[in-house]
C-alpha cells in the first residue's frame, strides 16, 4: 500500500492533514518530528508533508529536522511552519512578518506549478502566521503571494520540494482540496489505493491468519468504534468471537436493547450482555466529582469485563475498538488534560491473552463509520452522534441515582424524538439533555411544584475542539419544552444552553 508521511511539528491541524490526504484515497500516517531518519527511509513513503507548528524556526527550542530528509528523493510539501522550516533548512530567510496574517486572505498564484494545476490565479486561503519567508532559498521559485506575504508559496521542482504558507487542509482554503490532490497525484504520482473495500478485504484476511482457530473476546460499549470492530471480527472469524456487552445502565433510553438486537440479529458471533446497572450505582453512591465519576465508570467497565473473561476461562485474543487518533503520538508533547477520555487500557496480571487485536487502529472516525456501513451496521448506530464513554454519568451533575437516570433518559428521549421528527438532527453535531440537579419552583394546575430543571445542550462543530451553540428554531424548542414538562415526571422547567466552546465545553462535566 502506498503511503504519505505527515511529519508532525506540533500544529493544531495535523490530524486534519492526514484525514484530507485519505479523503483522496491515499493512506497517510502521522509521526512526530522526533522520528529517526532511518525509520522514515525504511518506510518507503510516496511523499512527506511537514505540518504547521506553533513556533518560530529561529527559536532554539522549536522542532527541527535533519536537512537530509530533503535529499531522499521523496517529494515534500511544507505547510505553514513546515514551509518556513524548509526555507530555513535550505538557507532562505525567515523574519517576523510586519503584519501577521490570520484568517481568510486572498492568494495569487504567480507561476505555472504542478501544485496549482486547476487552481484559479486568485483564490481565498486560510492563513495563521506571525513569521514569513522574506527570501526564498537558492533553487526555489516563488509560486504565490498575498498582499502581506511575498513568499506565500515556493517550489524547487528539480528536487520535488513544495511549500505553502497557508493551510490547504482547512475548508476555508477554497482550493485546498485540489492543492493536496495535486501534491498526491501530480507530484507524488500516487495511484489511490486507500479505499474502504480494500481495507475490509485486507483486514479480514489478516485477522483470519492471525487468529487461526482461536477465540477472540471484545468488550462492546455500544459505541461506534467497538461496534464496527465487532462487525469486522465477526466477518473474519464468526462464532470464534464473543462480544461482552457491558450495560452499565448509563446509556440512553432503550439503547442497550437496540445494541443487543442489532448484534444478535445481524452478525454471526456469541453475544453476552452483562446487566450491571446496580453495581455501577453502588460504586457511584455519594460521588460528585466529575473526574472521579469518570474514573469509576471507566474502571468498573473493565472490572466487569475482566470478571466475565475470568468466568469464561478460555484463552484467546483480546480485541479493542481503538482508532487512529487514540494512537497518535503528537509532536507537541503532552497536551494539557482537560477531561480524561477513555483510551487504551492495560490488562490485569491474572487475565491472560494470546495477544491484543485492534483492527481499527489505522482509521479515523469517519473511516470507521464508512467501514461500519459497508459491513451492514444500521445507519442509526453508525452515524449516531458522539456519546461519551461514561454515558449519562457526566450529564447528571452531582451524585447519580436511579431516579435521576430515569428522568434524564425520558427527557433526552423526547428531545431526540422531536429532532428526528423535525428532520433537524442533520444540522447538529451533538444534542442531549443535562440534569443539573437543581430544583426550582413551578406551578402545575393549582399546585406549587418544586422539582427538577433540565437543560438542553445542542452544538454545531466540525471537530469538537471548538463548538457553537446551535440556533435551533424557537418553535422546535417550544415543542420540546412543552413535551418534556408534560410527559416527563419530575421536570417543571427546561432551559437552553447558549454557551459556545470555549469558554464552556460540550458536556457539562
Ligand atoms: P467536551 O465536553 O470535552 O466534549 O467539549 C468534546 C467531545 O468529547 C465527548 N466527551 C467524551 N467522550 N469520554 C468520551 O468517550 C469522555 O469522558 C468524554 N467527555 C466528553 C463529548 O461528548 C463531545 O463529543
Amino acid at each position: 500500500m502506498e503511503k504519505i508521511l505527515v511529519l508532525d511539528f506540533g500544529g493544531q491541524y495535523n490530524q486534519l492533514i492526514a484525514r484530507r490526504v485519505r479523503d483522496h484515497n491515499v493512506y497517510a500516517e502521522i509521526l512526530p518530528y522526533t522520528t529517526p531518519l532511518q525509520t522514515i527511509k525504511a518506510n518507503n513513503y510516496s511523499g512527506i508533508i511537514f505540518t504547521g507548528g506553533p513556533n518560530s524556526v529561529y527559536d532554539m527550542s522549536s522542532p527541527h529536522y535533519s536537512a537530509e530528509i530533503l535529499n531522499l528523493g521523496i517529494p515534500v510539501l511544507g505547510i505553514c511552519y513546515g514551509c518556513q522550516l524548509i526555507a530555513y533548512m535550505c538557507g532562505g530567510r525567515v523574519d517576523t512578518a510586519p503584519v501577521s496574517e490570520y484568517g481568510k486572505i486572498e492568494f495569487s498564484v504567480s507561476k505555472d506549478s504542478k501544485l496549482f494545476k486547476g487552481v484559479p490565479r486568485q483564490s481565498v486561503v486560510w492563513m495563521s502566521h506571525t513569521d514569513l519567508i522574506s527570501a526564498p532559498p537558492q533553487g526555489f521559485d516563488v509560486s504565490g503571494f498575498t498582499s502581506d506575504c511575498p513568499v506565500a508559496a515556493m517550489e524547487n521542482t528539480a528536487n520535488n520540494i513544495y511549500a505553502v504558507q497557508f493551510h490547504p487542509e482547512v475548508t476555508h482554503t477554497e482550493c485546498g482540496s485540489r492543492i493536496l490532490y495535486n501534491f498526491l497525484y501530480e507530484i507524488c504520482r500516487c495511484s489511490g489505493d486507500w479505499v474502504m473495500d480494500n481495507f475490509i478485504d485486507a483486514t479480514v484476511k489478516q485477522l483470519k491468519e492471525q487468529i487461526g482457530g482461536n477465540k477472540v473476546i471484545l468488550g462492546l460499549s455500544g459505541g461506534v468504534d467497538s461496534s464496527v470492530a465487532a462487525a469486522l471480527l465477526s466477518r473474519a472469524v464468526g462464532k470464534q468471537l464473543t462480544c461482552v456487552f457491558v450495560d452499565q445502565g448509563l446509556m440512553r433510553k432503550d439503547e442497550g436493547d437496540f445494541v443487543e438486537k442489532t448484534f444478535t440479529s445481524l452478525f454471526d458471533m456469541n453475544f453476552v450482555r452483562v446487566n450491571c446497572a446496580g453495581h455501577f450505582l453502588e460504586k457511584l453512591t455519594g460521588v460528585t466529582d466529575p473526574e472521579e465519576k469518570r474514573k469509576i465508570i471507566g474502571t468498573e467497565f473493565f472490572n466487569v469485563f475482566w470478571g466475565e473473561i475470568r468466568r469464561q476461562g478460555e484463552l484467546g485474543y483480546f480485541a479493542q475498538g481503538t482508532i487512529y487518533p487514540d494512537c497518535i503520538e503528537s509532536g507537541k508533547g503532552d497536551a494539557a488534560v482537560i477531561k480524561t477520555h477513555h483510551n487504551r487500557v492495560s490488562t490485569p496480571k491474572d487475565v491472560e491473552f494470546l495477544g491484543i487485536i485492534e483492527p481499527l487502529q489505522q482509521l479515523f472516525k469517519d473511516e470507521v463509520r464508512r467501514v461500519g456501513e459497508k459491513l451492514g451496521i444500521p445507519k442509526e448506530l453508525v452515524w449516531r452522534q458522539p456519546f461519551p464513554g461514561p454515558g449519562l454519568g457526566v450529564r447528571i451533575i452531582g451524585e447519580i441515582t436511579a431516579e435521576k437516570i430515569e428522568i434524564l433518559q425520558n427527557a433526552d428521549f423526547v428531545l431526540r424524538d422531536e429532532m428526528a421528527k423535525n428532520g433537524y438532527e442533520k444540522n447538529l453535531a451533538q444534542f442531549f439533555c443535562v440534569l443539573p440537579g437543581v430544583s426550582t419552583v413551578g406551578v402545575m394546575g393549582d399546585h406549587r411544584t418544586y422539582d427538577h430543571l433540565v437543560a438542553i445542550r445542542a452544538v454545531t462543530t466540525d471537530d469538537f475542539m471548538t463548538a457553537d451553540w446551535a440556533k435551533i428554531p424557537y418553535d422546535i424548542l417550544a415543542k420540546v419544552s412543552n413535551r418534556i414538562t408534560n410527559e416527563v415526571a419530575h421536570i417543571n422547567r427546561v432551559v437552553y444552553d447558549i454557551t459556545s466552546k470555549p469558554p464552556a465545553t460540550v458536556e457539562w462535566e
